[in-house]
């Protein structure tokens, strides 16, 4: 298919086609002109894969960012403007088939329908608005403190290198998210790590890592043949939820008293509480999710932050210029400041286009569509590559430049079009936590690299550096 939108036909297909053709005339008219749909190719004559019973075509899934489609952004805002209330993306199987053998019931990551709405509107009212996350400014900024004295008490004296920098990383971005759910802090960038903060961090590594392979196979097939991911993957799972779950359950403990008491209490899971519209269940997997899904996320974006970072001493130092130039050193800046750092701003829109830890966003249609000519039915699989359009020199003139220049307004610039920039998703399922903090480690260190070698990105579930990025910190006087 000429274009980056890919249809994945399944073996329930057949099905499908039959019960198309039980769906009224009409309901096409609903989605798209009818001239639109008349001169549609049919989506039987969409050129891809072979495709296999009970797979279909999910073994090209990683294959996918190697291949040399062509993008269309407008084709993925089509896709996008039929999302409808309820937006449904490809469901990662084995995520939902533990789950639902668990006693845990689905989060938002998961479910699907009314169901996910009415969590989704519950956790954007305490954690999407900008507000809010302004208000966790100083707390992030604490974190970057800690963070940056640990990489001064790693780091090689004569070479001012780091080793383990992603996992350092893990731990910052564990901690950040640690003050927006339970404000409160994990001591994951401390001396002595508690064991358990330990087991978290390798669970989510596993799962992602584990995910890799069950992600083809049915549970049980999966049970029978890969028995070592498979335990793997249950297993992080187990740990992401008992973490997750004790730290819920000390926290409501202490909401509890402090209510008792007489005191007045904030924080995420109060409000979560206090609007009774989440169960208890929920809760625990909500906020499991989402601790889960901070981790691995941010802490590859920040690696690639480092990498370009250390190889652009121009962009470093205009970086270092605007920050500065608003807040003082040592100070983490709230999201008033931050608006006024466009260069900061652009940088980091150019490292997501580069580098999408999500390389592909997915949707099941929720209607009859045209994509790229061809007529796509409702509950068909599609995956937009969102790497593939970040790097299309059809959108982005030099794609493979670090530009943070595209994104700023006046300098001559043709405007990107909207729906070739989409590494936190679209709509109302987009991602639920876009927060950002890495400019103070600009404030204290100049970042180099250490040698020329490129560093490629390879998906093992998420999209991260094929080798952990291995810079200097060199101290700023
Ligand atoms: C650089 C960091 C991150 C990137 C690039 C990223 C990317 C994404 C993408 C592409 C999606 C799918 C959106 C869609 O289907 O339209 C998503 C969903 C999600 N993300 Fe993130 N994410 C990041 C960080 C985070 C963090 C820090 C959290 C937790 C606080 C988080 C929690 C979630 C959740 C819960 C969803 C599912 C939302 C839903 O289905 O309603 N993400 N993310």
């Amino acid at each position: 298919m000429a274009c980056c939108v890919k249809a994945v036909k399944t073996c329930v297909q057949p099905m499908r086609s039959k019960l198309l053709q039980m769906v009224p005339q009409m309901c096409y008219v609903t989605a798209a002109t009818t001239d639109e749909f008349r001169d549609a190719k049919p989506f039987t004559s969409i050129p891809g894969p072979v495709c296999f019973p009970l797979i279909g075509s999910l073994y090209t899934v990683p294959q996918l960012i190697k291949e040399k489609n062509a993008n269309d952004a407008k084709a993925v805002e089509t896709l996008h403007r039929y999302d409808g209330k309820y937006p449904r993306r490809i469901i990662i199987q084995s995520w939902q088939d533990w789950r639902d053998e668990s006693p845990y019931a689905r989060g938002i990551f998961i479910e699907d329908g009314s169901a996910w709405k009415r969590m989704r509107v519950l956790l954007d009212k305490q954690i999407l608005r900008p507000q809010i996350v302004s208000g966790f400014a100083e707390q992030f900024g604490q974190v970057t403190v800690d963070f940056i004295q640990r990489l001064r008490k790693l780091r090689d004296e004569n070479k001012n290198t780091v080793n383990n920098l992603d996992l350092e990383l893990f731990y910052w971005s564990l901690e950040s998210i640690g003050t927006v759910l339970y404000e409160t802090r994990f001591g994951g960038l401390s001396e002595d790590r508690d064991p358990e903060i330990e087991s978290f961090i390798e669970a989510v590594h596993n799962l992602f890592l584990s995910t890799n392979y069950v992600f083809y196979l049915p549970r049980k097939l999966n049970h029978l043949f890969l028995s070592k991911w498979q335990k793997m993957h249950d297993n992080a799972w187990f740990v992401i939820f008992r973490e997750g779950r004790k730290r819920i359950d000390k926290k409501c403990m202490e909401i509890e008293k402090e209510l008792s008491e007489g005191r007045e209490v904030s924080g995420l899971l109060s409000k979560l509480i206090a609007s009774g519209n989440m169960s208890q269940n929920e809760l625990y997997s909500n906020i499991s999710e989402l601790m889960a899904a901070a981790v691995d996320t941010t802490s590859n974006t920040m690696q690639w932050v480092i990498y370009e970072l250390s190889r652009r001493s121009d962009i470093q130092s205009t970086l270092r210029d605007e920050v500065l130039s608003v807040v003082s050193r040592g100070t983490a800046p709230n999201a008033e400041q931050v608006q006024k750092m466009p260069y900061l701003k652009a940088f980091i829109k150019e490292v997501l286009r580069l580098y999408p830890v999500a390389s592909v966003e997915t949707r099941v249609t929720n209607e009859d569509m045209v994509l790229c000519g061809y007529h796509v039915p409702k509950d068909i699989r599609v995956i937009a590559a969102t790497y593939l359009l970040g790097r299309n020199p059809e959108y982005y003139p030099d794609p493979l430049e670090v530009k943070p220049e595209r994104w700023i307004r006046n300098t001559g610039n043709k405007k990107v079009h909207s729906f070739a920039w989409l590494p936190f998703g679209y709509g109302t399922r987009m991602c639920i936590g876009q927060y950002k903090g890495f400019n103070m480690l600009l404030q204290e260190f100049t970042i180099k690299a250490v040698d020329d070698k490129v560093n490629s990105p390879v998906t093992r579930a998420l999209l991260i550096p094929e080798r952990p990025v291995f810079v200097q910190f060199v101290d700023r006087c």
